[in-house]
């Protein structure tokens, strides 16, 4: 598990890679019991302000812990998977720590690869395998990425993404007037109205809300996925957003899992945000025991934000269910829920229940017995009754 001990300072990257360690697990594991070959692509991998000797605080230290533990597991099963990591690396100093990894990992092939992650998507994509289910981690440290050059890649069958949007210097990048800034921006992010609107925006969340939203437009249509869903990273001990990390699934259970991991790594976001923050707070004033309450408030930022994420879940579940005529599968509605709300699926599987029994919901296919929805089961909006 990664150790916060190995982030002093870089907290934000902490939230990341609990996030990515989370799904990570899950996901190649799952993978692993339905493609024989599973490949994990870093673009940008760094190593970069790693403070872990073995590289553990890393992305690519993750992942190949990921890949090792899931190829373990299905060996002890019989099943023999096969695990790739390619990583992308620009800088030669960097590059050469990359270089030392394949003896370390005799079990997972590590293809250490030199150069800019945007010119080598083709020489990627022409090394994955098509039987193998690939994992694309993009991590930049700046936002220059004309997102048509990345297309083909995004756009590969059985594959997933997580990209980094460096939203704090986006933000700022989409008021400058500089030719070169304006371009660059066009090309990350390509289509839409999103400048018009932006201009149009009056507070910082608008503005937030109109980059967001356009980028993701352009990642889904880029990479013609299904769900495309964004984790806001908040600088550690301002209430500022930093980066955004926006992931893309072609597949309703690739959203579940991703769901739960997003959970976990906001409640870590908050914990770390409380502790920074009650840290720098003593450290001015030298005062310890004033700080408890500020820990406690800080830490109930994760839940607050949770708990209108399940509000306006409720309200989604009720307004997306159709009419009594045409209704819809379980199964098809909670994916449109989980698509817009920071929601578990287990939490709209309680509020589908709930709203069964205030009559805003119908499931004319319920089982007694049964506390929660079943994937097959009609599900459509309760009739008003006439008086
Ligand atoms: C933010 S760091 C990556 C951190 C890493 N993903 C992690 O979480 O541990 C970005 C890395 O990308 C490298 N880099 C920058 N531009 C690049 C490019 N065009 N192609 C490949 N690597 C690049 C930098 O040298 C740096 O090591």
């Amino acid at each position: 598990m990664v150790d916060i001990e190995d982030y002093k300072g870089r907290e934000q990257a902490y939230v990341k890679h609990v996030l990515l360690e989370q799904y990570l697990e899950a996901l190649v594991h799952k993978t692993a019991s339905a493609y024989p070959h599973i490949v994990y692509v870093d673009g940008f991998a760094g190593p970069w302000q790693s403070a872990n000797e073995n590289h553990e605080d890393t992305s690519f230290g993750i992942a190949l812990r990921a890949l090792r533990t899931a190829k373990a597991a299905w060996k002890s099963n019989g099943r023999d998977v096969k695990m790739t990591a390619i990583l992308i690396e620009k800088s030669p100093t960097a590059f050469k720590e990359l270089e030392k990894l394949p003896p370390k990992f005799p079990d997972v092939q590590i293809i250490p690869q030199k150069g800019d992650f945007v010119v080598l998507v083709p020489t990627i994509l022409s090394k994955i395998p098509k039987d193998a289910f690939s994992f694309f981690l993009l991590d930049p440290k700046g936002w220059r990425i004309p997102l048509n050059t990345l297309q083909p890649l995004l756009a590969r069958p059985n594959s997933e993404v997580l990209f980094n949007f460096m939203f704090e210097f986006i933000n700022r990048a989409a008021s400058i007037n500089d030719p070169a800034v304006v371009t660059g921006l066009n090309e990350l992010l390509p289509s839409g109205d999103w400048r018009q609107r932006l201009n149009q925006a009056a507070t910082s969340d608008q503005r937030k809300e109109v980059l967001i939203d356009a980028f993701t437009k352009c990642i889904l249509q880029a990479g013609n996925f299904k769900h495309v869903c964004e984790t806001t990273i908040l600088r550690p001990a301002r209430d500022r957003p930093l980066y955004s990390l926006f992931y893309g699934t072609r597949h309703d259970r690739g959203l579940e899992v991703f769901r739960d991991c997003q959970v976990k790594a906001l409640e870590a976001q908050a914990a770390t945000r409380a502790a920074t923050k009650v840290d720098q707070a003593e450290a001015k004033s030298r005062q310890t025991e004033m700080f408890g309450s500020l820990h406690e408030m800080a830490e109930n930022e994760a839940s607050t934000f949770l708990e209108s994420e399940k509000s306006k879940a409720r309200e989604a579940l009720a307004t997306l269910a159709p009419e009594k005529a045409n209704p819809i599968l379980y199964k098809d509605l909670w994916p449109l829920v989980l698509a817009k709300h920071v929601v578990r699926l287990t939490t709209v599987n309680q509020l589908a229940a709930q709203l069964r029994k205030d009559n805003v919901l119908h499931f004319p296919d319920w089982e007694p017995r049964r506390r929660v929805p079943q994937p097959n089961y009609r599900c459509c909006r309760k009739e008003k009754e006439t008086l």
